[in-house]
């Protein structure tokens, strides 16, 4: 109803006296109805709040999710004490992560990576919206293919739902977001493989990757970050529900 308004949820409680125009309900249930078919509230609403920040969301990227808030949290904690770290998002989707760690850490440089048109359409409106243009720069590839210079540190939350999971994900997710930010092959860790072998030459010595993977995932990530670069040291850390969420990659001094 405040959506319909376009007054703050606040506004409502301030003026519950008050009847809406019958033109205003009929638009009220028109997003109660799509709501109830599944349509996640944040493309209704075209906001999502994600971290310290709000984003313009449609449905060409993900909803920004609170776990993911898990991997912001856990990259501030490393760049803690580097100056003007170097930083890249790969998957930008929304441009969540990148703009999430540009606000927390305004010295820092930052490189999104999105193979989306649609999608980067999206992000490019969320950088201007944030007046991050000086540093975040926004890059159409796949991965990191092409893209110059090392990173202190290298976040993404690619796709990683497996085929098997995709059928038994909610009706909701498979339906209105984009297949291209779910799919993440046979056992949904595809995109990370080929992110992993691109790290040893993007990530500076001592840096850092932080990788979101699905709850059940931590055995398997290791063994393919293990294979890929058998020097870094490796961690699977829990979110918020102490489930697996972020596979943390350090790379040798
Ligand atoms: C799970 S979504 C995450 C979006 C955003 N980072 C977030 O956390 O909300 C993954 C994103 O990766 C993008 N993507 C998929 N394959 C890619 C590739 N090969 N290279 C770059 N981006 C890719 C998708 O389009 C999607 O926006």
């Amino acid at each position: 109803m405040a959506h319909v308004l376009g007054r703050p949820v606040s506004w409502l409680y301030a003026h519950a006296e008050l009847y809406p125009a019958l033109d205003q309900i009929d638009a009220f249930h028109e997003l109660l109805r799509q709501l109830l078919a599944g349509v996640p509230p944040e493309y209704l609403t075209g906001r999502a709040a994600f971290h310290s920040i709000e984003l313009l969301v449609t449905p060409a990227v993900l909803v920004p999710r609170p776990e993911t808030e898990t991997l912001v949290d856990l990259a501030l904690e490393r760049l803690a004490g580097r100056q003007r770290p170097r930083i890249a998002d790969v998957g930008t989707g929304s441009g969540a992560i990148a703009l999430a760690l540009a606000h927390a850490r305004p010295d820092a440089l930052i490189v999104a990576t999105e193979l989306s048109s649609s999608a980067l359409r999206v992000a490019a409106r969320n950088v201007q919206e944030q007046r991050q243009e000086a540093r975040v720069l926004l890059v159409q590839t796949d991965l990191l293919e092409g893209v110059d210079g090392r990173f202190d540190l290298v976040a993404a939350n690619l796709p990683y739902v497996s085929d098997g999971d995709l059928e038994g994900v909610s009706a909701a997710v498979s339906r209105y977001e984009p297949w291209l930010a779910l799919a993440g092959g046979a056992d949904g860790l595809d995109l990370m493989r080929r992110l992993l072998r691109q790290l040893p030459r993007q990530v500076r010595p001592g840096g850092w990757a932080l990788l979101e993977i699905g709850a059940g995932q931590g055995q398997a990530a290791s063994e393919a970050a293990r294979l890929a670069v058998p020097s870094a040291e490796l961690r699977v850390l829990p979110d918020a529900w102490e489930r697996d969420r972020v596979l943390t990659l350090r790379f040798a001094g």
